[in-house]
């Protein structure tokens, strides 16, 4: 599948006369990791004021936007790969909805709306893993539908937008790593990491985790017994990441990442065994494992791919022969990636479709379409219904 990101459409023949909608849109959306994650406080909208290193993935799920067929009346998502919980289906049609709002009456077809899209989703990113795939499938949505309509919305209306679609979302609409605040609508870009980028093993139990119920037991008391560490070693990891850090030094600050996670007691008291399926985690790869947002993702780093992947195969065959206990409804996802760097501006060459994209180098253990040369969608086609502004 070809995979592209710059905010111009991969395939674009202008504005189509019947429908207003260019016809091929293609988005990376990448997977994130949170390096660090401190609650370092409460806030007035109930939501919780973080310090998070938030890193973009080379994992990810593709989106494509087209027009929708003449005579659709609304906008449609078809998903294929891994599965979905319905409610992070409707997270791409409401970022779809909300977008055509927020530009109804500024682009170049109104007073009619914005037409009616078709999107295609490619899920290689588990769903409620603390891996922000929803997130990042919504910030891809937003930008996908604006292309697709040839409409603007300036930087700050575009993060308004992106932040009433998710705390994570704003993240995903710089491309590179960042340090979060505030509730996640506060993102400061960080320098990608120097030389080679750092490979990870993401080890996913296969139990979907909502971070609200996180949230929700973090307040009930489950809480990490050194308050404060993860918000020192997210502000000290910050100031030396801004300065610019080598993968190499990055891999030796594993074991101060893996203590700067202020939710992992809230994810353990909330999954039975994760305790113990962390445990033996590390014990099989030999290094500490820290957890990426609210779980249940766990993830190591690794100086090469190769090096991940090897660690991999080691802890899929772990979970098969039952050295790894399992969590949840099986074996967990394994998955080996790198850390992404920022994308680069789209090329000037044209038919480049996958320039400016970050490109995809990872392996995972579980079915997906491309791997397996089959294209059928793996869910009915949603549609969106009720809130559509037409
Ligand atoms: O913003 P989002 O819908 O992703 O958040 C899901 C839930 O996680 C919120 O309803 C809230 O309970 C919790 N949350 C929080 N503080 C944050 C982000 C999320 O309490 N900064």
């Amino acid at each position: 599948m070809t995979v592209g990101s710059g905010s111009e459409p991969a395939t674009g023949r202008g504005p189509t006369s019947g429908t207003g909608a260019r016809i091929h849109v293609v988005r990376f959306a990448p997977a994130k990791l949170n390096l660090t994650l401190a609650v370092v406080g409460r806030r007035e909208d109930g939501y919780h004021a973080l310090h998070s290193i938030m890193v973009p993935l080379s994992l990810g799920d593709a989106l494509t936007v087209s027009a929708a067929p003449s005579g659709a009346t609304r906008d449609s998502l078809r998903v294929t790969g891994l599965p979905l919980a319905p409610a992070l289906d409707n997270l791409v049609l409401r970022s779809i909805i909300a977008a055509r709002a927020a530009v109804a009456t500024t682009w170049a077809g109104a007073p009619a709306f914005p037409p009616p899209l078709a999107a295609r989703l490619v899920k290689r990113i588990p769903v409620a893993a603390g891996l922000g795939g929803g997130s990042s499938d919504a910030a891809a949505a937003i930008h996908a539908a604006l292309a697709a309509w040839a409409a603007t919305l300036g930087p700050a209306e575009t993060a308004a937008l992106a932040a009433s679609m998710g705390s994570d979302v704003p993240f995903f609409l710089g491309g590179g790593s960042a340090v979060i605040t505030g509730r996640g609508e506060s993102v400061e870009p960080l320098p990608d990491i120097q030389g080679e980028p750092p490979a990870v093993l993401l080890v996913t139990p296969r139990l979907p985790l909502a971070t609200a119920a996180v949230f929700k037991v973090y307040e009930g008391g489950a809480r990490e017994p050194d308050a404060g560490r993860a918000r020192d070693i997210s502000e000290r990891l910050a100031r030396r990441m801004s300065a610019g850090v080598s993968a190499a030094a990055l891999l030796a600050l594993t074991p101060e990442m893996a203590a700067a996670n202020d939710l992992r007691s809230a994810a353990a008291s909330i999954i039975p065994g994760l305790h113990s399926f962390v445990d033996a985690l590390e014990k099989l790869v030999q290094r500490p494992v820290c957890q990426s947002g609210s779980g249940p993702t766990m993830w190591t780093l690794y100086s090469s791919l190769a090096e991940a992947r090897k660690a991999a195969r080691f802890v899929r065959l772990a979970a098969v022969n039952g050295t790894l206990p399992l969590v949840g409804a099986g074996e967990p996802f394994v998955a080996a990636t790198t850390i992404a760097g920022r994308p680069t501006p789209p090329s000037a060459q044209p038919g480049d479709r996958t320039a400016g994209a970050t490109r995809p180098r990872s392996v995972h253990n579980w079915r997906d379409v491309d791997e397996h040369g089959s294209d059928e969608p793996a869910e009915e086609p949603v549609e969106s219904k009720g809130d559509d502004p037409r």
